[in-house]
């Protein structure tokens, strides 16, 4: 890839953060520019008040364009929210012709295939990822094309999402005068900045504990196998301990930063009063403590339940990453290690191969930011060929730029 200016807006439910990267290659990016500012009209990762939400991210694209001194034309806008569903799906075809050559069409014919599931009322496609291939009883056959055979199977990863949720948020998008490149599942974002190569292949749980959304992705044999919005997230914990400690939210908030808690067996018994963070306010560490840790146990209970199997020596024997801005709570990562029985570890985002205007974006809360961008540069031949085709997310686009048109 020749080089490649490249843009992201992560619209969280805490912050919307816009990146402006110049891609060189795979393992060459340049963050030229970050824009970063509180979010407003968002709850539980999906648009709720439209007009607080375009103010949001016109500060936020404004503030990485007079950083980068690029002009944000388009960009990779992630998608998240109770509204989205996933399922692995299989498509099968004949190779009929006498030469039983697969050939570019076929596999086109067989992806289609797979993507005919019935899809509920108000739901379309946002993705259609191939996992892996069969071709004549052959199980993961990587490419295909050019080989022989009279039966072809696919293996893939389905994530529909509402299409009045996304249409929400694209028009929020296009109100400040940028265009969409991509839709792209927000834990598959955050998959991208910060998981090996090695763990994908074996099988890994990530979760991205954000505000009002844990993303969950699980990877195996190098693919997405499984994927879950939970909507609970960082934004339940500071609302339990400002109900439960009788303090406003942002106070609560500051205490869960600075003073929260859940390394297993730590001794909070010694009934510390914090006093002073803000207007006199003030709270029990023991029980600040407590709080969130019983909520991040219930997280953890949540995350397991959403798994499609329990044999997680099996289906992760990397156990689980953890990222998104909570992922930052002290003693979380030994928290799951001693509940879930698996490695946990936390995951921050930048690889090797990254670099310019990166401070900011070595904490968890940018894993889906940078993973928008890195989704660019790795999978931009993947995405350019379904959307010229009019299927996958190009299908999905089309709809909610037509029903935005009417
Ligand atoms: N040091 C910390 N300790 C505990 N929680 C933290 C810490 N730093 C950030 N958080 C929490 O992380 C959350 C924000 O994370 P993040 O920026 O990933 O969310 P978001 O992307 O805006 O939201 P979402 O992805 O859910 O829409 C907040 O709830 C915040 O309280
Ligand atoms: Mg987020």
């Amino acid at each position: 890839m020749a080089n490649k200016i490249v843009s992201a807006i992560d619209v969280g439910t805490t912050k919307i953060a816009t990146i402006v990267a110049n891609v060189r290659a795979q393992e060459d990016i340049e963050v030229l520019g970050v824009g970063v500012v509180p979010s407003h009209g968002l709850h539980k990762g999906i648009v709720v008040n439209m007009d607080e939400a375009k103010e949001s991210i016109a500060a936020s694209v404004q503030e990485a364009q007079k950083i980068s001194g690029m002009r944000v034309d388009s960009a990779c806008v992630g998608v998240t929210g109770r509204h989205i569903s996933s399922l692995n799906n299989r498509g099968v075809v004949a190779i009929p012709r006498d030469d039983r050559l697969v050939r570019p069409q076929d596999l086109k014919r067989v992806l289609s295939a797979a993507r005919t599931i019935s899809v509920p009322e108000g739901k379309r496609l946002l993705h259609a990822i191939p996992r892996y291939y069969t071709l004549n009883g052959e199980e993961r056959v990587e490419q295909p094309v050019g080989m022989h055979g009279t039966r072809l199977d696919v293996e893939t990863h389905i994530i529909t999402a509402s299409v009045s949720s996304v249409q929400n948020l694209v028009k929020c998008i296009r109100s400040v005068g940028v265009d969409l490149e991509d839709l792209i599942l927000e834990p598959l974002a955050s998959g991208e900045a910060v998981l090996t190569a090695q763990e994908r292949e074996s099988g890994v749980i990530m979760a991205d504990i954000g505000g009002g959304t844990t993303d969950i992705a699980v990877f195996k044999d190098g693919n997405i196998y499984h994927t879950a919005i939970v909507p609970v997230a960082g934004y339940q914990v500071t609302s339990d301990i400002a109900i439960g400690l009788g303090l406003p939210f942002h106070v609560a908030e500051r205490m869960k930063k600075t003073y929260g808690n859940v390394t297993p067996g730590l001794d909070t018994d010694t009934e510390a009063t914090m006093t002073g963070i803000e207007n006199g306010h003030s709270a029990s560490y023991r029980e600040l403590c407590d709080i969130t840790r019983s909520r991040m146990e219930e997280l953890f209970e949540l995350i397991l339940l959403e798994m499609p199997s329990s044999d997680y020596p099996n289906l992760a024997p990397c156990g689980l990453v953890l990222t998104g801005g909570t992922a930052n709570l002290t003693g979380l990562a030994e928290l799951g290690k001693s509940m879930l029985q698996m490695p946990v570890r936390k995951g921050a985002p930048l690889g090797a191969g990254v670099y310019g205007i990166t401070d900011i974006l070595r904490d968890s809360a940018y894993a889906t930011t940078m993973g928008l961008i890195l989704w660019q540069a790795r999978n931009k031949e993947k995405s350019a060929w379904q959307a010229k085709r009019g299927g996958l997310l190009g299908g999905f686009l089309k709809v909610v730029r037509k029903l935005l048109r009417g």
